[in-house]
């Protein structure tokens, strides 16, 4: 009988058998091996088969060749398009590459798409995001203006778990290139992730509102709007970041 299920049920299913402690998947229909002749294995004549092992792949090699050859924007959202060393990419809906304004003088990176992010395509469209926007406003930025947007990982997590270090190992080069594509003023940090994959360590509580060299550009740390929706306290350090962000660019200009 021809399956109903779309690609994502199925996923969906799948998940929830492994989360009820499945472990092992042995067949699509039950044998019953009582009923089965017992056959002598054949006797192997002539030489042994050579066997050729593949060469081993490197993701984080292949990553950076694929990300060294874009040559501008559009060909690096391909590259990353025709990347499939990343298992994530094979649980999403939608590659979530980039919104806002390319050429914009300043870069926010987020961590990786959630549920809505994954639906539509585009960073930062959830509840985050509309926090995110209101920051922004705050300090005169926009996405529809000023700003530009991605993420460490362009494909959502299962289960929004966190990115394990070989998917952010892999992404890095990619979102390297992009900056350098994007040729952004200075680059926000959103949470721990994007300070894993641009600075090499997390700690955002330590790292937040401290300026840093990284990548020919300077980089300042702040909460995630994800960390603020939970911990509304934090806000007024993140008030100060964005404060510190604003003067920076009049700096800068
Ligand atoms: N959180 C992120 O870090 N990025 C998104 O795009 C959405 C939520």
């Amino acid at each position: 009988m021809e399956s109903a299920l779309d690609y994502h049920s199925a996923l969906a299913l799948l998940q929830w058998q492994v989360e009820l402690g499945v472990t092992e998947s042995i067949g699509d229909v039950p044998v019953d091996r009582y009923a089965l002749q017992a056959t002598p294995p054949k006797a192997k004549t002539g030489p042994a088969p050579v066997i050729v092992k593949p060469k081993d792949v490197d993701p984080v090699e292949q990553a950076q060749q694929a990300a060294r050859a874009a040559t501008g924007l559009p060909s690096l959202r391909a590259a990353l398009q025709g990347f499939d060393h990343c298992e994530l990419k094979k649980g999403a809906r939608n590659l979530v590459f980039c919104d806002g304004q390319a050429g914009a003088r300043v870069m926010i990176i987020g961590e990786a798409p959630g549920r809505d992010e994954d639906r539509e395509g585009k960073p930062f469209v959830g509840n985050s995001g509309q926090l995110l926007d209101k920051m922004l406003a705050a300090i005169g930025l926009s996405r529809d203006k000023n700003v530009y947007i991605t993420n460490v990982l362009p494909w959502r997590p299962p289960q929004n778990r966190d990115p394990l270090p070989l998917e952010i190992a892999m992404m890095q080069p990619f979102l390297q290139r992009h900056v350098e594509l994007a040729e952004p003023d200075v680059l926000v940090l959103m949470g721990n992730v994007p300070c894993q994959a641009v600075l090499g360590k997390r700690g955002i509580t330590r790292l937040r509102g401290d300026w840093q060299q990284a990548w020919g550009k300077p980089v300042i740390p702040m909460f995630h709007p994800a960390y603020l929706l939970r911990q509304p306290n934090q806000k007024r350090a993140a008030w100060a970041d964005l404060l510190a962000l604003k003067a920076r660019l009049a700096e800068l200009s």
